[in-house]
C-alpha cells in the first residue's frame, strides 16, 4: 500500500530534512503533499528529483491524506493537527503542542515503538531533540539496571532553533570577523563566540521550558515517573548536532565494558569511544547529515558507584525531530 503524505512546514529548516528523509528511505508516497504558510506558497520544494509546489495550508482541503508531519510551530499545531486528523489523517507531530496529553502517545522508534499504536485522537507527538538523543542512548541502560537519576547538561545547535537562528549566527560571525556592529534579533544577546544559557521560557521553579522538557518527557516516554532529572540546556554557537554531557545514577552497578557492550547493541546508536585524540564524537565530525545517536567518554562517575558519565551527540534535525517522526510514519504505514 502507498500513502498520501502531507509535510506542513515543509519550507522548514525540519521540513525540508523530512522531505528529504523520506525520499532517501523510499517511504511508499503515492502523493506528497507540501505545505506552509502563504508566505511560501507557490514556491518549490524538493522532493527526491521531484519539485513540488508548496501549498497554503490555511486553504488546503485534508481529505484523503493519510499521514500528516506536522513541524510548522506549536499554534499552527494546534489550529491545523486535530483538522488533518479528523479528516482521516495519523498526525506526527513535531512541536510540543500535545507532547503532555495523557492520550497522545511520545514515541522514540527505538525506545517505545509499541506506544504509537493507541493513538485516539489520531495523534502521535514527536518528542523534543534533546530528550530524543539522550533516550536512545539511556533507555538501554534503563533496561538492565534502572535509571534513579539523571544530571544533563545540554550544548545545543543553533538549527534547533529554526532557518532564521541558522542565518543569525552565521550573519554574526561575518560581521564579528570583518569588525562590524552586530544587532541580535533571534536570540537576546550574540550567540556567535559566545554561550547562552537559557533556552525556552522560564518557568516558576527556575528552569526553562526546554530543560523541564527533558524531565517531563523522560518520564513519559520511560513510563517511570520516579525518575530523577536535573537538567540545564545552552544554546551554543553551532549550526547543526547537539550534545549532551550526562551523569546517570543506575539501581546497579554497570561496569564501563558492559555499558560499551550495551551501547554497541542498542538501536540507533553508535559508539565512538577511544581514549585518544578524536576519539569521541563531536557535532561536526560525526553527527551532522547522519542518523545514528553518538556516545563516547564513557567513564564511571567519580562520585558515585552505580553512576556513568556519557557524552551523547546527534544531528537534531534528523533524528532529534525529522528521521524519528519519518521513521514514526514507517510503524504507521507497517500496521497495515
Ligand atoms: P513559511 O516558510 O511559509 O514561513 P523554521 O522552524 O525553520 O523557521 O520553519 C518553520 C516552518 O513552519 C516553515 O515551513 C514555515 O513556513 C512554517 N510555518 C510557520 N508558521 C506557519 C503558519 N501559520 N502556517 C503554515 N506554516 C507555517
Amino acid at each position: 500500500r502507498r500513502f498520501r503524505v502531507a509535510v506542513v512546514g515543509a519550507t522548514g529548516a525540519v521540513g525540508e530534512t523530512m522531505l528529504s528523509i523520506l525520499a532517501e528511505r523510499d517511504f511508499p508516497v503515492s502523493e506528497l503533499v507540501a505545505l506552509a504558510s502563504e508566505r511560501s506558497a507557490g514556491t518549490t520544494v524538493k522532493f527526491g528529483d521531484d519539485d513540488i509546489v508548496v501549498q497554503d495550508l490555511a486553504t488546503f482541503d485534508p481529505s484523503g491524506i493519510d499521514i500528516a508531519l506536522f513541524s510548522a510551530g506549536s499554534d499552527t499545531s494546534k489550529v491545523y493537527a486535530p483538522k488533518f486528523a479528523a479528516a482521516g489523517a495519523v498526525v506526527i507531530d513535531n512541536s510540543s503542542a500535545f507532547r503532555y496529553d495523557d492520550d497522545v502517545p511520545l514515541v522514540i522508534s527505538e525506545v517505545n515503538p509499541e506506544a504509537a499504536r493507541a493513538r485516539p485522537r489520531g495523534i502521535i507527538a514527536n518528542p523534543n531533540c534533546s530528550t530524543m538523543q539522550m533516550l536512545v542512548a539511556l533507555a538501554p541502560l534503563h533496561r538492565r539496571a534502572r535509571i534513579v537519576r539523571i544530571n544533563v547538561s545540554t550544548y545545543q545547535s543553533v538549527s534547533g532553533a529554526g532557518r532564521s537562528a541558522m542565518e543569525e549566527l552565521g550573519r554574526q560571525t561575518g560581521d564579528l570577523l570583518n569588525f562590524r556592529g552586530i544587532d541580535p534579533q533571534k536570540f537576546p544577546v550574540q550567540i556567535a563566540f559566545n554561550l547562552i544559557p537559557q533556552i525556552d521560557a522560564f518557568l516558576e521553579n527556575g528552569f526553562t521550558r526546554e530543560e523541564m522538557k527533558l524531565v517531563w518527557e523522560t518520564h513519559k516516554i520511560l513510563g517511570d515517573d520516579s525518575i530523577l532529572v536535573n537538567p540545564t540546556a545552552v544554546r551554543v554557537p553551532v549550526f547543526y548536532g547537539h550534545s549532551e554531557s550526562v551523569a546517570v545514577e543506575l539501581r546497579e552497578r554497570i561496569s564501563v565494558d558492559e555499558a560499551r557492550a550495551i551501547l554497541a547493541d542498542a538501536p540507533g546508536v553508535e559508539v565512538v569511544d577511544e581514549r585518544i585524540a578524536g576519539g569521541w564524537p563531536t557535532p561536526v565530525t560525526h553527527a551532522s547529515g547522519r542518523d545514528p545517536v553518538f556516545v563516547g567518554r564513557i567513564r564511571e562517575d567519580l562520585s558515585h558507584p552505580n553512576g556513568l558519565n556519557l557524552w551523547i551527540v546527534a544531528d537534531n534535525i534528523r533524528k532529534g525531530a525529522a528521521l524519528n517522526a519519518v521513521q514514526v510514519a514507517e510503524l504507521v504505514a507497517g500496521e497495515g
